[in-house]
């Protein structure tokens, strides 16, 4: 059966880990905060660059990866990976 995790933060952690994970067969279901990463997404596309990272995403993007705004009730998850930013500060920098 396929493994199936969520990924909470589609930043360089988990966009990278997202579709590495989605090329190696896992069903992946990311969701993110940012309208301009879930924008680049949409055309197929990370919002930083990363050698070679623009083909997978094309390639899985509805296919294995799946960015949603919330994960699907009626699937069951092996795991759940939380990549959000850790600020260093009290106020956030
Ligand atoms: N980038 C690195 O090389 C690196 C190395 C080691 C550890 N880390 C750690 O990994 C974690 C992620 O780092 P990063 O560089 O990917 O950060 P990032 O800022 O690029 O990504 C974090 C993403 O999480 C999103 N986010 C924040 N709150 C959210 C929420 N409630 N729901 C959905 N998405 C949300 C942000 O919009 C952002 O896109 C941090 O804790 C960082 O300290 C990063």
């Amino acid at each position: 059966m396929q493994m199936r995790i969520g990924i909470i933060g589609l930043g360089y952690v988990g966009l990278t880990l997202a579709i590495t994970a989605a090329e190696h067969g896992v069903d992946v279901y990311g969701v993110e905060i940012s309208e301009h990463i879930k924008s680049c997404l949409r055309e197929n596309r990370a919002h930083f660059f990363e050698p070679g990272l623009d083909r997978l995403i094309a390639r899985q993007n509805g296919r294995n990866f799946h960015c949603v705004e919330s994960f699907p009730q009626d699937k069951g998850f092996d795991a759940f990976v939380i990549t959000v930013g850790t600020p260093l500060l009290a106020g956030g920098g």
